[in-house]
């Protein structure tokens, strides 16, 4: 690490305020994150960790547009949902802001001003698709038509999700625009670029010459983007949503989502220290580390860089520890698709288990290639990782100190060459910790903080103090004495990675509470002020003698506890529903029955009825009889419909059934026709009825 860094400004990148958060988003970049902001507080070095919501860009406008909402009210409502989750699984960021605040459209609009002013941009007028309907130009998203490779009729002006294409709307055959459903027409539009390539020269340098230590998935794509040569990137668009473009004649313009979102990094960090932001964005001894997901890498490396340097006063990155992507049990993780494991419905289904979570996110963090995250791991790290490893070493030197000992730590007499050998042992886990940690190793680091509980556990199992103790109480109270030293290391170890357990531990050893406190986080920089306070730090990390002999223990309770294979299955069982549900829809897009003739149409006649009768079929649990009145006399139809409607609902309505269906036997009772209903994709049916009141026996055509 290069010593003439005086403080760490930490950023995490700003998720989209379009939906919740799932594990994917923790594993990529908050734990690892939130790991490093604590590892550098507990070392007392003066750290900002910063968050917020990305709330701009075409998304997040097409879905308020969808639902008939404003895009404010949009994300206001994930914006909450999401800031809640990160507390829930103690991410703990100094702020977690948004950019739709005041203090980021000033941010974002100043920065882009100072480099208009400068001359740093390139205007440039293109042909653009427009809707004359809805007199507006039409971002990517917001065009589709048929893919001119795959043929999927439903592709976007961005990207075909079928074949995974990109494309740009001008390829698209048979262009619509998705507002108005119009054709749109081509309509000159003036924009601003960023001009990549001229920043290309010491991009290059100073990527790939001065950071050849950044990982090399981060590096690897920095050098494609850069051997393929550097373009001109617009950085505003005709939308209404956003940081308006601060030009005259630019009405009707934002800045670029990717433009504003990362100057949410310096807004958020203004609002949080309006006094000393400088010192965080402007002064070289400040060393900038922003923790993204692969898709993000260019903006971070290589746009953002260029923007920073174009205005000239802000710091570089001193690295980008971007992730690979996590996936879910063999799939990529989806929210379309519902293919995600969301942390609020994690907390429902496992209260207070945010640890095992951040644990099992860590230990399998796909920090070099995607990975993979399976229920059945998540169970096997929690049972024979965290249970059988950490929970059960901590809980043994607790039990047996209350057992031998009254529950005072007892006082630790001459040491025994094993005894100093185990002590060397733990004394390395700190280094190994921490070259690690240094580096971004996070996965590393977590195996040699459970490798601190491994060497606790065999220490115990070979001097078995259980036995000792009859025969030599004061050899068991040296025993002891080690493994509560031990323990005490581990709340200090496990800190960073899992922090309501280390509490825990804390709590169970009778230790003064070190919580976390944001007020206070500007830190005073003293790490060798434990004695003092009694908080346990970094720089305690090896030492054995961090509890005094006939300190207090508080009563033993378990840290974690055993998952059950039906909680698993339960969860597994949610993943197959909604991939059946997915199967489903994929089959009515695509499983369009053949074209038939005119004629085969007539053939059917469809008919409107009126409800008089309507019971359950005893024995039966799908099925409803009904008497319809057809306006011929009334007839018998029996409908699978029991688990979707309960009859007395149905009394009165007006339905249409196939009157020429051959009449069939079902459980005895003649059925006479067939009554229509629509499936929804999670397999729920809902009853076709006319939209105004007709006489009943009406023809449908
Ligand atoms: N919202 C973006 C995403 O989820 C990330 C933005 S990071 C920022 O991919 F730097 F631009 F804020
Ligand atoms: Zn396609």
């Amino acid at each position: 690490m290069n010593k003439s860094h005086k403080r760490t400004l930490i950023t995490s990148a700003l998720p989209y305020a379009n939906g919740p958060v799932h594990i994917g988003h923790l594993a990529g970049v908050y734990v690892p994150a939130d790991i490093f902001a604590r590892y550098l507080r507990l070392k007392g070095e003066e750290t900002l960790f910063i968050g917020g919501s990305d709330e701009h860009g075409v998304p997040i406008a097409l879905k308020a547009k969808a639902e008939g909402v404003t895009p404010q009210e949009v994300v206001d409502r994930y914006h909450y949902i999401i800031k809640k989750s990160f507390e829930d699984f103690g991410i703990t960021f100094d702020i977690y802001s948004r950019t739709s605040s005041k203090i980021h459209h000033q941010t974002a609009s100043e920065f882009f001003r100072k480099l208009y002013d400068k001359g740093e941009f390139i205007e440039k007028t293109s042909e653009q698709y427009y809707d004359d309907e809805a007199q507006q130009f039409l971002a990517d998203r917001y065009i589709t038509g048929k893919c001119p490779l795959c043929g999927n009729e439903r592709a976007y002006g961005d990207q075909c999700e079928v074949c995974g294409t990109s494309l740009s709307p001008l390829e698209l055959i048979n262009p619509k625009s998705a507002i108005s459903g119009s054709v749109p027409v081509l309509k000159a539009t003036k924009h601003w670029y960023l001009p990549l390539d001229k920043h290309e020269k010491w991009l290059r340098k100073w990527i790939l010459e001065d950071h050849k230590e950044w990982k090399s998935n981060v590096y690897g794509q920095c050098k494609s983007w850069l051997d393929t040569g550097l373009q001109p990137r617009a950085v505003s668009r005709d939308l209404d949503w956003g940081v308006p473009v601060p030009v005259e004649g630019a009405e009707g313009k934002v800045l670029y989502v990717w433009f504003d979102a990362p100057i949410g990094y310096i807004s958020n960090t203004i609002e949080h220290s309006p006094d000393d932001w400088e010192k965080w964005w402007k002064s070289d001894d400040t060393k900038l580390v922003h923790f993204i997901g692969k898709d993000n890498i260019v903006f971070h490396c290589i746009v953002f860089p260029a923007m920073s340097k174009a205005d000239g006063s802000y710091i570089l990155p001193d690295n980008v520890p971007a992730n690979e992507f996590l996936n879910l049990e063999g799939d990529k993780i989806s929210t379309s698709r519902n293919w995600a494991v969301w942390l609020h419905e994690y907390l429902e289904d496992f209260p207070g288990k945010q640890d095992v979570l951040r644990y099992v996110l860590t230990a399998n963090a796909p920090e070099t290639k995607d990975n993979d995250f399976t229920w059945k791991d998540f169970q096997a790290r929690n049972n024979n990782e965290l249970v059988a490893v950490l929970g059960n070493f901590v809980n043994r030197a607790l039990v047996l100190t209350h057992k031998f000992f009254d529950g005072k730590v007892p006082a630790c007499g001459e040491l025994t060459n094993y005894d100093r050998e185990t002590i060397v042992e733990f004394v390395q886990v700190k280094h190994n910790l921490e070259s690690n940690l240094d580096q971004y190793r996070f996965r590393e680091a977590l195996k040699e903080a459970m490798n601190l509980a491994r060497i606790g556990n065999k220490y115990l199992a070979d001097t078995e103090p259980w036995k000792v103790f009859k025969t030599d109480s004061q050899r068991a109270a040296t025993i002891l004495n080690i493994a509560l030293q031990i323990t005490a290391n581990l709340a200090i170890a496990f800190e960073p990675f899992l922090p309501f357990s280390s509490e825990k531990i804390k709590q169970l050893l009778n230790c003064r509470h070190c919580e976390f406190d944001p007020q206070s986080s500007a830190n005073t920089g003293d790490s060798n002020s434990r004695r003092n306070d009694g908080e346990l730090k970094w720089n305690d990390l090896g030492k054995t003698d961090l509890l005094a002999a006939n300190h207090p223990l508080n009563q033993p309770e378990l840290l974690f506890e055993k998952i059950e294979d039906e909680a698993i299955e339960r969860q597994i069982k949610k993943l197959q529903d909604s991939k059946k549900a997915n199967e489903l829809k994929a089959y009515q897009a695509v499983a369009v029955k053949p074209n038939i003739v005119f004629d085969d149409f007539t053939k059917l006649d469809i008919r409107t009825g009126k409800v008089l009768e309507c019971v359950k079929v005893p024995k039966a649990d799908k099925l409803l009889q009904f008497k319809i009145d057809d306006g011929l006399g009334g007839r018998t139809i029996l409908s699978g419909i029991a688990q979707h409607y309960r009859p007395e609902e149905l009394i009165g309505k007006q339905v249409c059934f196939i009157a020429n269906l051959e009449p069939r036997k079902i459980k005895g009772i003649e059925s006479q026709g067939m009554i229509l209903s629509a499936e929804n994709a999670d397999g729920s049916l809902a009853v076709i009825t006319p939209m105004r009141d007709v006489l009943a026996g009406s023809e449908v055509k």
